[in-house]
């Protein structure tokens, strides 16, 4: 597995990190068990960097991750986040974050976060005093590195000011462009990007149904993109994918993360997947070289992105 540094503070990651959050929540019921034996595949493959969150069942996924990775922990980055309350608001009280973060130490039994982010901007605390916090639990030991989630150009350089920003995570996938835009910052003041949701929720993989066919707590039946208009057209899509991907002997969900990792060397994709079997698909992502023509490709099949916004609009985070 190749790595890649996010940022200029040192931090090391596998090109292909692993993402947590489906094993707990949004996509449909929990497995421990599978996302367990998901987590320790992704390691034995070389995958190095680890994502989870306070808010992916408070506290249960980082369990599940602290338990997972006991027997490897010094070899990996474990990355988590605080600043959603209970309700889906935010809250990066100075106070809060320090409470959020003593938790997560105690859930994932460890003793240094290496990643910590703001998982989304709180407007009722200036971006200063949430760096400015991560700053003294940095200089406490407690936390290695600050991340940022879904933060705009103004957030990040004031944030950045108080307390380098390692790495901004971001959605970003074949379906979903629109965060390039911040590339041209992140260049300049040196930080990595972690590219969430890569697969597009599991729509780029060619296992897309109908909303309203996944279990009733999967997310993906209110999504935009899966709805009548929308899924037909991204269906479409990523059939043309996949022919492209079955002519390279690669798989279409490859195809999608190998792409992304043509995108910037600064970019790390973390998919998500309970499944071990799966995990080794994506993971050998890594390992795929696409060509100029295989570029040209994929840009003809989709210029600017999937059909449909990436969020229903009450849950559509804004940038600031
Ligand atoms: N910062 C944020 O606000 C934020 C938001 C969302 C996500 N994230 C992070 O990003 C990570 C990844 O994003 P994500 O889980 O939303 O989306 P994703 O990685 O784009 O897709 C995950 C979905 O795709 C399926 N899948 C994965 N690999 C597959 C394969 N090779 N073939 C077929 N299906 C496959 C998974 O199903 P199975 O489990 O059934 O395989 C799951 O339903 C999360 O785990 C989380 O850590 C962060």
């Amino acid at each position: 597995m190749q790595h890649r540094t996010l940022g200029r503070q040192g931090l090391e990651v596998s090109a292909i990190g692993y993402g947590a959050m489906g094993i707990s929540m949004f996509y449909g019921p929990g497995d421990e068990q599978q996302g367990t034996a998901a987590i320790r595949r992704a390691h034995d493959l070389g995958v190095t960097f680890f994502d989870t969150a306070e808010l992916y069942g408070w506290g249960e996924n980082e369990k599940v991750v602290g338990r997972a990775v006991a027997g490897f922990r010094d070899e990996i980055v474990i990355a988590t986040k605080f600043g959603f309350t209970r309700d889906y608001g935010t809250d990066s009280r100075p106070e809060h974050i320090r409470e959020v973060v003593d938790n997560s130490l105690h859930h994932l039994g460890i003793e240094t976060i290496d990643v910590l982010y703001q998982h989304r901007v709180d407007p009722d605390v200036p971006i200063e005093d949430v760096a400015g916090t991560v700053r003294e639990l940095i200089a406490a030991g407690k936390v290695k590195y600050f991340g940022l989630s879904e933060a705009g150009p103004q957030t990040i350089r004031k944030a950045h000011a108080v307390q380098p920003v390692s790495v901004l995570q971001t959605e970003y996938s074949l379906f979903e462009r629109d965060v390039e835009r911040l590339f041209p910052t992140l260049d300049e003041l040196g930080i990595g990007f972690v590219a969430y949701s890569p697969l597009g929720r599991g729509f780029i993989t060619g296992t897309a149904k109908p909303a309203g066919q996944y279990d009733p707590g999967d997310m993906r039946n209110a999504d935009p993109r899966w709805q009548p208009g929308n899924f037909e057209r991204n269906v479409q899509a990523v059939d043309q994918l996949a022919q492209l991907a079955a002519g390279k002997g690669t798989t279409v969900s490859q195809l999608a993360l190998a792409w992304l990792l043509t995108r910037g060397e600064h970019v790390v994709p973390i998919p998500g997947t309970r499944s071990p079997e799966r995990v080794a698909e994506n993971s050998a992502a890594a390992d795929l070289t696409l060509d100029e023509a295989d570029l040209t490709a994929i840009h003809d099949i989709l210029p600017t992105g999937g059909f449909g916004a990436r969020y229903a609009e009450s849950a559509m985070p804004s940038w600031k």
